[in-house]
C-alpha cells in the first residue's frame, strides 16, 4: 500500500442490527476509536431483538456514537476522507439509519462514502490485528444471523462453500439459553453457566456431520427433546445440559472447518463473528487444529461481535481499489450475498 493510502482516515458505521457503532480507524488497519452502544437492556426483556425499536434507538444514538467516536480517535472530522457503513444485510429499519446518516454526512462535508457487507466486515476484522493473515483463506463467519462458510480468494473475493439450512449458530445458543431460564443474549450466559457443568453428561449427536452445511435447528430440537425426557430438577441440570450444548456447537463447527479445508486444500482457518467471542470454541479450535495440520485465526475478541472498526476495515480494500458509492444511489439492502 502506497503511503498515501496509508495516511488515510476512514470513519466507520455499523447500525445493522441492535448495536450503534462508530469508528475511526486508517488504512493501515490502526484503530483510533471504536465506540459500540449496546441495546441488549432494551431487547432482553424481549427475551429477542424487536426491529422496531432498534431503529428508532439507532436514530436516538447515531449521532452522539459518531461524535463520541471522533473525539476518542484524537483527530478531527476534518482529517477522515472516507465513511464506511453496513449496507447489508441486517434489518431493513436499522441499516437505513446508518447508510441515510452517512450518506448526509458525506453529502454535506464532501467526503467519500463506501457501503459495506456486515459479513465481509466480519472476515476483514481480522485485518485490525496487525493485518497477519493473508488470503488464501477459509473464511467462518458464526454469528447471531449467520453461519456462512466462505473460500477467501483474496479480499473481495469470497465463494460461499457453506451455510446453516436454518438457524444461525448465535440463533441456536439464544434460543436455548431461553430454553434454560437464562438470559439474553445467550452466548455469554451459556458459556458462563456451561463453566460448572459436565459437558460430557449428555452426547449430543453431531448432525450432518459428513455434510458443508449445517443445521443448529436440528441441534436445538435434540435439546429439547432432551428436556422432555430429562425435565430441569436443579440448577446443575442447567449448567451440564450448557456445557453439553456448548460442545456440541464447538464440535459441529469444527466439523466444518476440518471439511472446508478437505474441500479447498487451504489449511488455514478463520473463526469470526459474535460466535467467536466465545472462549470454550475458540480454545476447542486450537487444540483440535493440532490433529488436523490446520492454522486457526481468531480477530480480536472486541473486534468479533458487531463493531464499526471492522466495517471500516472492510472497506480499505474498496479504496485501494477507488471503488467509491455515490451519496444519491448508495441504498440499504436486506441481501446477505457478498
Ligand atoms: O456478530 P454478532 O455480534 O451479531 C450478528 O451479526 O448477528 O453476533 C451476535 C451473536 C448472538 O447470537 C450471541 O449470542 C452470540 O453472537 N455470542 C456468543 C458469545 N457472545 C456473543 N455466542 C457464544 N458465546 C459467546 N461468548
Ligand atoms: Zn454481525
Amino acid at each position: 500500500m502506497s503511503n498515501i493510502l496509508s495516511r488515510m482516515y476512514i470513519l466507520g458505521i455499523e447500525t445493522s442490527c441492535d448495536e450503534t457503532g462508530a469508528a475511526v480507524i486508517d488504512t493501515s488497519f490502526n484503530v483510533y476509536s471504536n465506540v459500540v452502544a449496546s441495546q441488549t437492556e432494551i431487547h432482553s426483556k424481549y427475551g429477542g431483538i424487536v426491529p422496531e425499536i432498534a431503529s428508532r434507538n439507532h436514530i436516538i444514538k447515531i449521532y452522539s456514537v459518531v461524535e463520541e467516536a471522533i473525539s476518542k480517535s484524537g483527530l478531527s472530522f476534518e482529517d477522515i476522507e472516507v465513511i464506511a457503513v453496513t449496507r447489508s444485510p441486517g434489518l431493513m429499519g436499522s441499516l437505513l439509519v446508518g447508510v441515510t446518516f452517512a450518506n448526509g454526512l458525506a453529502y454535506a462535508s464532501k467526503k467519500k462514502v463506501i457501503g459495506v457487507n456486515h459479513l465481509e466486515g466480519h472476515l476483514a476484522a481480522i485485518r485490525l490485528s496487525s493485518d497477519v493473515l493473508k488470503p488464501p483463506f477459509v473464511g467462518m463467519v458464526v454469528s447471531g444471523g449467520h453461519t456462512n462458510i466462505y473460500e477467501v480468494k483474496k479480499w473481495g473475493e469470497y465463494t460461499q462453500i457453506g451455510t446453516t439450512l436454518d438457524d444461525a449458530a448465535g440463533e441456536a445458543f439464544d434460543k436455548v439459553s431461553r430454553l434454560l431460564g437464562f438470559g439474553y443474549p445467550g452466548g455469554p450466559e451459556i458459556e458462563r453457566y456451561a463453566k460448572y457443568g459436565n459437558e460430557d453428561l449428555i452426547k449430543f449427536p453431531s448432525v450432518m456431520p459428513d455434510r458443508i452445511d449445517v443445521s443448529f435447528s436440528g441441534l436445538k430440537t435434540f435439546v429439547i427433546d432432551y428436556l422432555k425426557k430429562n425435565p430441569i430438577n436443579s440448577e446443575q441440570d442447567k449448567f451440564d445440559i450448557a456445557a453439553s450444548f456448548q460442545l456440541a456447537v464447538a464440535r459441529t463447527l469444527f466439523e466444518r472447518a476440518v471439511l472446508a479445508s478437505n474441500i479447498t486444500g487451504i489449511k488455514k482457518i478463520l473463526f469470526s463473528g459474535g460466535v467467536a467471542f466465545n472462549s470454550y470454541i475458540r480454545d476447542y479450535f486450537l487444540a483440535h487444529s493440532v490433529d488436523h495440520d490446520l492454522e486457526i485465526f481468531f480477530p480480536e475478541k472486541r473486534f468479533c461481535t458487531d463493531n464499526a472498526a471492522m466495517i471500516a476495515a472492510a472497506s480499505v480494500r474498496r479504496i485501494e481499489e477507488g471503488s467509491f458509492d455515490d451519496v444519491f444511489s448508495l441504498t440499504a439492502s436486506p441481501s446477505s450475498e457478498l
